[in-house]
C-alpha cells in the first residue's frame, strides 16, 4: 500500500502555527533543502503555501530515508508537530513549529535543477522560461499566479454581482485587421479560407447588445500579431465589458468601482473616487503622452516662443519652420555631469531627438552653452516659464511637437524616481477622454482610427468627418495607472449611416466595408440599443497591482519579445500532410 492511498494530506506546510503543536499532520511537497547536522537532519518541505521544517532524529528508522532526500524531490510525510519553544524562527511564518518525521515516502525524484528553486535567483530569463515549471515553483512567482487568479475571481464578482453577463464569443472569426496584424488560421473544410484569432472581441460585443443583453462581459484572449515589449504580448487578456443605453459617466462608473477594489484587495491602496479625468490634449501638453504618469512633477512646458526671439540658430531654426521647443526642469537636477548628459541624449535618441538642450541654474544664473542666448528680457522670460530655481535643470527637446513630447515623457519616467522617490509607491490613476477621432498615417497618406472606426464622434464634430478629419474628437476614453495605459473604450456608433459615414473617412469603400464589416452594418440596421464599452488589460493591470516590470512576469506561460515559447518550443515548422490538408504550400 503506498503512502498516499493510506494517508490524506490534512494540512499545507505554511499553514502550520503554534497552535497546532502536539497534532499529528500529514504533509505533501517539495523538498526545498536539506541541512545535516549529525544527530538530525533538517529540510524544509514546500508546497505552494509556504515552508515549514521537517526533523528526523538520529536512532529513528527514517535517519537515513531523511538523510538521503534530495532537493525538489517531491514527498508525502506524516509526524508529529513539535512547538520549537525558545528556538522559534522568526524568518519564517510557521517558524514556531517543525514537524517531527515519523513516516515519509518519497512520491517522486528530482534531476538536479538548472537553477535554484529560491526567491532570489541569478537564472536568466531564457532559461527560467525554458524550465518554466520549476520558475513557477518559486515562491514569489507562484504568488504572482495566486494573486492573478484572486484578481480575476474578484472582478467575476463583481461584474456579476452588478448584472452584467459573462458571453463567450468566437476565438476563430472572421479577420477584419484594424490596428494590429492578425494571427490567421487556415480553414482545413474550406481551402484557401482562413479564420482569424481575434484581437478584442470588440464586433462580437457591440452585437450581443444588439441582441438585447444590455450588459456584458468577458475574461477574454486576445490575439494581435505585433512587434513586443514589456506590456505586450502577442496573446494577452481582456476585461472586456459593454453596456446599453449608457454614457462615459457610466462605464467610467463601473470600471473605477472594480478597479477600487481590486487595488484595495492586491495592493492594499486605497483609490480615492471619482479618478481624476484629464483631456488627451492636457495630457501630451502636461505630461507629453496620452497615458500620463502624474507621480512625478516636472510637467511640460513651451519654451518656443523665447527662443523664437533668442540669436540661437539651431532652436530658432526649428521653431521658425512649424517645430516646437518643449522643456521640462528637473528640480536639483544640476547635479548632472556633462556625461551623464550625454548618456541622457543618446537615450532621447531612440525617441527621433536629434539633440539635447541643457540649462543649469546657479547662484540665480544660467550656465550651459544655450544660456549665453539667454540674456536680459530673455532669460527672465525663461526663468519664469521654467519656474526653476538654483540647484535645477532644464532640459529641451526641439523638433515635431509629438517626438518632442515623447522625448520628454521618457525623460520624465527615467527621471522621476530620482527627484521624487518617495513618490514612486504611489497609485496614480487617471483618464484621458477626448481623444482625437482619426490620426494621419504619413506611410499609406491615408486617416487611420485612433481608437477603432466603432468609436463615435462628439455630436458636435460629426460635420469635420468630412471637413477636418484631424480636428474631429472621439468618445473614447482610456483609464491610466502610472503612465501604463491600463485600458480604453468608447461610445459606439448604433447608427448604420453614421458608421457608413466613419468608413468613408477612413478612406475604405463601401465594397470593403460591406465585405469586411457587413454583419456588423447589417446588425445595426434592426434596432441597435446605444451602447458603449471597455476594455481592461488584465495583464497589464495585475502587473501593475503587483508591481512588477514586464506582463511577463503575471502570466503563467509566457512568450518572448521574440515570440517564441521557450519551454515548448513554438512556433514550430508542421509536419507537410498537414500543410497537404490545409490545402498550403510554403514558399
Ligand atoms: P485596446 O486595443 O485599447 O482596446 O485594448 C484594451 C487594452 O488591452 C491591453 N492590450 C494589451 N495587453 C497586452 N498585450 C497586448 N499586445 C495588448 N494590446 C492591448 C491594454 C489596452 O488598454 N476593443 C477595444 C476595447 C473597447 O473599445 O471596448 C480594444 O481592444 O491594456
Amino acid at each position: 500500500m503506498s503512502f498516499l492511498t493510506q494517508e490524506k494530506r490534512t494540512h499545507y506546510c505554511g499553514d502550520l502555527r503554534g497552535t497546532d503543536a502536539d497534532k499529528t499532520v500529514v504533509l505533501m511537497g517539495w523538498v526545498h533543502q536539506v541541512r545535516d547536522m549529525g544527530g538530525q537532519i533538517f529540510a524544509l518541505l514546500r508546497d505552494r503555501t509556504g515552508m515549514v521544517q521537517l526533523r528526523f532524529d538520529k536512532g529513528t528508522d527514517l535517519f537515513d530515508a531523511g538523510r538521503s532526500l534530495r532537493q525538489e524531490w517531491v514527498v508525502g510525510v506524516k509526524g508529529l508537530v513539535h512547538h520549537r519553544g525558545a528556538d522559534v524562527n522568526k524568518q519564517m511564518p510557521t517558524g514556531e513549529v517543525e514537524v517531527v518525521v515519523g513516516a515519509l515516502e518519497a512520491l517522486n525524484k528530482s534531476e538536479t535543477p538548472p537553477f535554484v528553486i529560491r526567491d532570489e535567483t541569478d537564472a536568466n530569463e531564457d532559461l527560467r522560461l525554458k524550465y518554466r515549471y520549476l520558475d513557477l515553483r518559486r515562491p514569489s512567482v507562484q504568488h504572482k499566479m495566486l494573486e492573478r487568479a484572486r484578481a480575476t475571481s474578484i472582478i467575476r464578482r463583481y461584474f456579476d454581482d452588478q448584472g452584467f453577463i459573462d458571453i463567450e464569443t468566437p476565438t476563430l472569426m472572421k479577420s477584419t485587421p484594424e490596428g494590429a496584424r492578425d494571427f490567421l488560421v487556415p480553414s482545413r473544410l474550406h481551402h484557401g479560407g482562413f479564420y482569424a484569432l481575434p484581437q478584442s472581441p470588440q464586433i462580437y460585443k457591440q452585437i450581443c447588445m444588439v441582441a438585447g443583453f444590455d450588459r456584458y462581459y468577458q475574461i477574454a484572449r486576445c490575439f494581435r500579431d505585433e512587434d513586443l515589449r514589456a506590456d505586450r504580448q502577442l496573446e494577452f487578456t481582456q476585461v472586456d465589458v459593454e453596456m446599453s443605453f449608457v454614457d462615459e459617466d457610466d462605464i467610467m462608473g463601473v470600471i473605477e468601482g472594480v478597479m477600487q477594489q481590486l487595488a484595495k484587495e492586491i495592493a492594499n491602496v486605497d483609490v480615492e473616487l471619482p479618478i481624476q479625468r484629464l483631456t488627451y490634449a492636457e495630457s501630451m501638453n502636461r505630461f507629453g503622452k496620452d497615458a500620463p504618469d502624474m507621480r512625478w512633477g516636472m510637467e511640460l512646458y513651451d519654451v518656443g516662443d523665447i527662443f523664437a526671439d533668442s540669436d540661437f540658430g539651431v532652436f530658432k531654426g526649428i521653431v521658425d519652420k512649424g517645430g516646437s521647443v518643449r522643456a521640462i526642469t528637473v528640480p536639483g537636477g544640476s547635479t548632472k555631469s556633462r556625461k551623464d548628459l550625454d548618456n541622457l541624449q543618446a537615450f532621447v535618441g531612440q525617441y527621433g531627438a536629434r539633440g539635447l538642450g541643457w540649462v543649469k541654474v546657479a547662484d540665480g544664473n544660467l550656465t550651459g552653452p544655450i544660456s549665453r542666448f539667454l540674456q536680459d528680457g530673455l532669460k527672465d522670460r525663461f526663468m519664469a516659464t521654467s519656474k526653476a530655481t538654483d540647484g535645477d535643470l532644464v532640459l529641451m527637446i526641439a523638433g515635431e511637437f509629438n517626438m518632442a513630447c515623447a522625448s520628454l515623457a521618457a525623460l520624465r519616467s527615467k527621471l522621476g524616481p530620482e527627484v521624487c522617490p518617495e513618490n514612486a509607491g504611489n497609485f496614480e490613476f487617471c483618464w484621458v477622454y477626448d481623444f482625437p477621432m482619426f490620426e494621419h498615417d504619413e506611410d499609406e497618406d491615408r486617416w487611420v482610427a485612433v481608437h477603432h472606426p466603432f468609436t463615435q464622434p462628439r455630436p458636435e464634430h460629426v460635420e469635420r468627418l468630412d471637413s477636418a478629419p484631424g480636428e474631429a474628437l472621439a468618445r473614447a476614453y482610456d483609464i491610466c495607472l502610472n503612465g501604463v495605459e491600463l485600458g480604453g473604450g468608447s461610445i459606439r456608433i448604433h447608427s448604420p449611416e453614421l458608421q457608413a459615414k466613419i468608413f468613408t473617412a477612413l478612406g475604405i469603400s463601401d465594397e470593403e466595408a460591406q465585405a469586411k464589416f457587413g454583419f456588423l452594418l447589417e446588425a445595426l440596421k434592426y434596432g441597435a440599443p446605444p451602447h458603449g464599452g471597455i476594455a481592461l488589460g488584465l495583464d497589464r493591470v495585475i502587473m501593475m497591482l503587483t508591481g512588477c516590470d514586464s506582463i511577463r512576469e503575471v502570466i503563467a506561460f509566457p512568450k518572448t519579445t521574440s515570440g517564441t515559447d521557450l519551454m515548448a518550443g513554438s512556433p514550430t515548422t508542421i509536419d507537410p500532410r498537414q500543410l497537404e490538408e490545409l490545402g498550403l504550400k510554403l514558399k
